[in-house]
């Protein structure tokens, strides 16, 4: 842990909108007058009717029920658009950067109106109503951003699956939520590859019969198949489509999207978000996360097809009447300066990017940075997992030319927002801690009996208390809900991650308690990896943990144990990580794989996967109580072969 402290340096501080006695006070109100607090700020965004109720919430596990401005009415789209038409209509509201370094277009608030409403009437013409869920599974091209305005402008509510994801965990989604239409392209376009997403949707939807409308976004250009009556082009159906369509009055609590996470058990969730408190919070904390300014250059890198790119590439930033820039592209194509070369080219003022990234980059050394001036950054960010103080101290250093703070921000899908950060003008910053709460979040460290703990202390971490941006349900299965994150420890949110606080009252994300794993910011459920290798007719079990890995924090591990009669060869180790980077996608291969021949159980059959955890990182001598085990002799052998990497 590092000791080192940072100042605000009194630049940042000079122009910032909270200095560190503004964060105190806000806080303070934030969490003693609630609805005060909220029912003020909650006016930063436009309503249709104004709410008259704030906050009703209750974290009782035999009644979850969260709502935020009830009454109110709005609409997502109208937010992010029509309402700055009149003062920033000819102002770029996205940049967009593409693969190739050759190919970049600016959409102003004007254009982007034109482009959501021909493709809001584009989906009402084919039957798509409020309420209705449409999937989009699409690289970063504009069009994505229009398809979730589109959609939010419609009332329809959006999934949107990672253009990772494979046709079976595209088909799982979209059958779950019976989606009624696609929003696809022919193909992506990622570090000069291909990716076949025309051609991974058509393998899905041959099991989504709910699908009636499949719109294919011409990007690259080849050939794809083609289904009549349900595959229509995008630019031919929005061409022939009026510019011009009313906005749908939704309620607060109306749902504006699902996006489906792993957990520890079972299939994806549907983290269902709505309208209201969503659009506050994700303003609210972009604004002041990133000090935004009017006419600021804003990055975030993240792709929409996670939660990151919802809040700080779409709503947080449009509702604000930023200029937010979308990247298609990769940190490593052409070469690795192409981040410090888009931040050059555009004049990117505030950067925010995933730890993976910087780690990846740092490998590359300083000449890749150094080529670029990067003297338009003020501020930089990151966010999914926690930075190591070398990578933070890297990032200050070398890219923010130790002029710029860096926002560590710790938040979920869940969560719709930062809970966890620093704000540039207010926080002294400490390499690898994500400092402080956001007005009106209430951080709890607690044991594993539930009991508080106070001062400088560590455990699991809990929010006592509800904020605008929290989900609302798991699509389909509230019982999952309040199974998952309100039964472990009664009357608070628990988030499944583990945190230290310190002395100074700044908090360290230690990583998941759980059994999630976070490979390069992406969540994975241990439990989704070990059914897509059971599946494989060769496997009689498997067991899969996280382990260290310089680049991704944290890399999977599998340990597969063969049916009776099956020889463990290189090839069949090849052919289990190419089955499971077919099943689910290529994020969650495997970047180990040992043979087991039998797996550590208790008595009762549960697999420890403590101990499973401590081989993978080579722990050998720490491996804890071994003595509930059914046949100790399993981990000697485990032990072994780790050693011996069989
Ligand atoms: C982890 C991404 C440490 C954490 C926004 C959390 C972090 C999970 C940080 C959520 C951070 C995210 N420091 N850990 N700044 N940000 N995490 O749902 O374990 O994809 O629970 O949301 O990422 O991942 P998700």
């Amino acid at each position: 842990m590092s000791a080192q402290i940072f100042p605000v340096p009194t630049e940042v501080a000079s122009r910032a909108l909270v200095d560190d006695a503004k964060y105190q006070e806000m806080y303070d109100r934030s969490v003693k007058d609630p609805d005060g607090f909220w029912g003020d700020h909650g006016k930063r965004i436009d309503w249709f009717k104004p709410y008259t109720k704030v906050k009703n919430v209750s974290y009782d596990p035999h009644n979850v029920s969260i709502k935020w401005y009830e009454d109110g009415t709005l609409n997502a789209a109208y937010n992010c658009i029509d309402r700055h038409l009149e003062k920033r209509g000819d102002q770029t509201a996205i940049i967009w950067e593409g693969d190739d370094p050759a190919d970049d277009a600016k959409i102003t608030y004007r254009d982007l109106h034109g482009h959501v409403c021909r493709l809001a009437n584009v989906l009402k013409a084919r039957g798509v109503k409020k309420g209705d869920r449409v999937c989009i599974y699409m690289p970063m091209i504009p069009e994505a951003a229009y398809a979730m305005l589109a959609c939010a402008r419609i009332g329809a509510v959006h999934s949107i699956v990672f253009g990772g994801f494979s046709p079976d965990a595209l088909a799982g989604r979209i059958q779950d939520s019976d989606c009624v239409a696609v929003i696809t392209s022919d193909e992506g376009l990622r570090g000069g590859k291909k990716v076949p997403l025309k051609a991974n949707a058509d393998e899905a939807l041959a099991n989504c019969p709910s699908v009636k409308t499949c719109v294919v976004v011409k990007r690259t250009g080849s050939a794809i198949n083609w289904v009549d009556n349900r595959d229509i082009w995008y630019h031919e159906a929005t061409e022939a489509a009026s510019a011009d369509c009313p906005c749908e009055e939704m309620n607060a609590e109306d749902p504006l999207f699902i996006l489906y996470t792993s957990g520890s058990t079972g299939k994806p969730k549907g983290v269902l978000h709505t309208t209201g408190g969503y659009m506050v919070y994700a303003s609210m904390t972009h604004e002041y996360v990133f000090d935004y300014h009017d006419g600021d250059v804003y990055w975030c890198t993240a792709d929409v097809g996670w939660v990151t790119g919802h809040s700080y590439i779409v709503y947080g930033p449009l509702a604000n009447g930023a200029i937010s820039l979308m990247f298609e592209g990769v940190p490593s194509y052409p070469d690795a300066s192409r981040f410090w070369q888009v931040c050059d080219k555009h004049q990117v003022n505030t950067f925010y990017t995933a730890p993976t990234a910087i780690r990846a980059l740092m490998r590359e050394g300083n000449a890749p940075v150094e080529k670029c001036k990067l003297d338009s950054l003020r501020l930089l960010g990151s966010v999914g997992e926690p930075i190591n103080p070398e990578a933070w101290i890297w990032y200050y250093e070398v890219v923010g030319k130790k002029r710029c703070p860096i926002v560590d921000t710790w938040w979920q899908t869940e969560t719709g927002g930062i809970l966890i950060t620093p704000l540039p003008g207010a926080t002294a910053l400490k390499p690898g801690s994500a400092t402080r709460p956001f007005f009106g979040v209430q951080p709890e460290i607690v044991d594993g009996e539930g009991k508080v703990l106070d001062g400088a202390t560590e455990g699991n971490l809990c929010i006592s208390e509800s904020w605008p941006g929290q989900m609302r349900t798991v699509y389909g299965d509230h019982e999952r809900f309040v199974q998952t994150y309100f039964t472990t420890y009664p009357g608070k949110y628990f988030t499944g991650d583990g945190c230290r606080r310190d002395e100074d009252g700044y908090y360290w994300i230690t990583g998941r308690v759980d059994d999630v794993i976070n490979v390069s910011g992406h969540r994975m459920g241990t439990a989704e990896v070990e059914s897509a290798l059971v599946l494989h007719k060769d496997v009689a079990e498997a067991a899969v943990v996280g382990a260290p890995h310089d680049i991704k924090g944290q890399g999977i591990y599998a340990y597969v144990t063969l049916n009776v009669g099956v020889e463990p060869t290189d090839a069949l180790k090849k052919e289990l990580v190419q089955w499971v980077r077919h099943e689910i996608g290529p994020i969650a291969s495997p970047d180990w794989l040992q043979w087991a021949p039998g797996l550590p159980k208790t008595r009762s059959g549960k697999i420890m996967r403590r101990i499973l955890r401590k081989i993978a990182e080579d722990e050998f001598s720490n491996l804890g109580d071994t003595s509930t085990l059914a046949d100790p002799g399993v981990v000697d052998n485990l032990i072994d072969q780790r050693q011996n990497r069989k």
